[in-house]
């Protein structure tokens, strides 16, 4: 009999989840919001420990509420993180704002602070003012050094809006990814380390951000009877049958990092010694959620590439994926600004995301990485 296929992260329900459904069918709140969406907000601003939060329809919805909230218009600058996926900067693109892109520090892969210090002042050397907010992305559960970016980015009053699309669950010197900043954004995607099948949130200290942006997510409907608008909004909200699957993985959200946790720690264990390849490293102030085991492979050492290995283990129907592409190497972004570019791109070409998805049984993960050592004869 063939193989069950392996997938790189794949939903992992709880078996809660459809008590909370139950419970949304039975009250009909069937449409769109409800209780259980108030209570999916209510524990994850308990979880976050951020006062303020709407639960939308994805993480990129809930950028662009974000960004535009911060009234990112035509001309203006936004720096990110390179080394993303698209949703963390589309809506600056949405917003008609003008992205200029920053590279990762070989240390954490993350937004290289000194690169973008220098990018500000750069910035300023040529437009006349600092960007209009910094976008810096939580990668694969490894948080930012957020209080060096905050620091920095206080000297020039630029708010900073953390994707930790993919780091729920990860701390930062104790404190939950995502605080610390001006805001913070969430996905819960049907990869991500818990998922409502498709959604997002935006947190934040400021209530005046939160509450514009739970109207604009609803057509910016004016709290008046009749359908009054005095600006433009969108369909965002998360609806409440999803808020109920939500409730359902929130109760097993530390299990889901400790065991993301622990197949990272195999891997290791499995793939220890093998000369070329190394892991994405975990920086000392941040307790990551390991959504996604990230290795390097050494081309030079082990005459292999990622794809060679991500073919062989495709071929024994396990799915593996390149480390993101990074956006200044995009075509829809070969004319915006990148200060350096260097690192990201050698993450890229030597990256692979091997699968991490916590329903993995520690056999999995042993033929996983026997699969893998196969591959590069060793
Ligand atoms: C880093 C990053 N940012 C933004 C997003 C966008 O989230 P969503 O897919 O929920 O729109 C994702 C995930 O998909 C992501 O990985």
């Amino acid at each position: 009999m063939a193989k069950k296929r392996i997938f790189l992260s794949p939903p992992h329900m709880s078996g809660l989840e459809l008590d909370f459904v139950r419970d949304v069918f039975e009250s009909n709140y069937i449409a769109p919001v409800g209780p259980a969406l108030d209570e999916f907000e209510a524990e994850l601003s308990a979880v976050l420990d951020i006062p303020y939060v709407v639960a939308v329809s994805c993480g990129t919805a809930a950028m662009h509420l974000a960004m535009r909230h911060l009234e990112i218009e035509p001309g203006d600058v936004v720096m990110a993180s390179t080394l993303t996926f698209i949703g963390s900067v589309s809506p600056v693109v949405f917003q008609g704002g003008e992205l200029w892109f920053i590279d990762s520090d070989p240390q954490n892969w993350n937004m290289d602070t000194a690169l973008l210090a220098q990018a500000i002042e750069e910035c300023i050397r040529l437009t006349g003012k600092p960007p209009k907010a910094v976008i810096p992305t939580d990668l694969y559960g490894n948080c930012i050094d957020i209080d060096a970016v905050t620091e920095l980015c206080s000297q020039y009053e630029i708010p900073v809006v953390i994707d930790s699309a993919e780091s729920l669950g990860s701390t930062y010197k104790k404190r939950a990814a995502g605080k610390g900043g001006y805001a913070s954004i969430y996905s819960f995607n049907g990869n991500k380390i818990i998922t409502t099948s498709s959604g997002g949130l935006l947190a934040s200290d400021d209530k005046d951000l939160v509450e514009h942006a739970r109207k604009l997510a609803t057509q910016s409907k004016e709290p008046v009877p009749y359908y009054h608008h005095t600006e433009i909004g969108y369909n965002y909200r998360m609806s409440n049958v999803l808020a109920a699957i939500g409730l359902g993985q929130l109760k097993v959200l530390e299990d889901r990092v400790k065991r993301c946790r622990e197949i990272n720690r195999q891997y290791k264990q499995h793939l220890a010694g093998i000369e070329g390849i190394s892991f994405m490293p975990e920086p000392p102030y941040c307790v990551s959620n390991c959504w996604l085991t990230v290795i390097q492979i050494d081309h030079s050492i082990l005459k292999k590439t990622p794809e060679d290995v991500r073919n062989a283990l495709e071929a024994k129907n396990i799915e593996s994926r390149p480390v993101w592409k990074p956006m200044h190497l995009q075509p829809i972004f070969a004319n915006n600004r990148i200060t350096g570019g260097g690192v990201s791109e050698r993450i890229f070409q030597k990256g692979l995301c091997l699968p991490s998805g916590t329903s993995m049984r520690d056999s999995d993960v042993a033929f996983v990485s026997d699969v893998l050592k196969a591959s590069l004869n060793h």
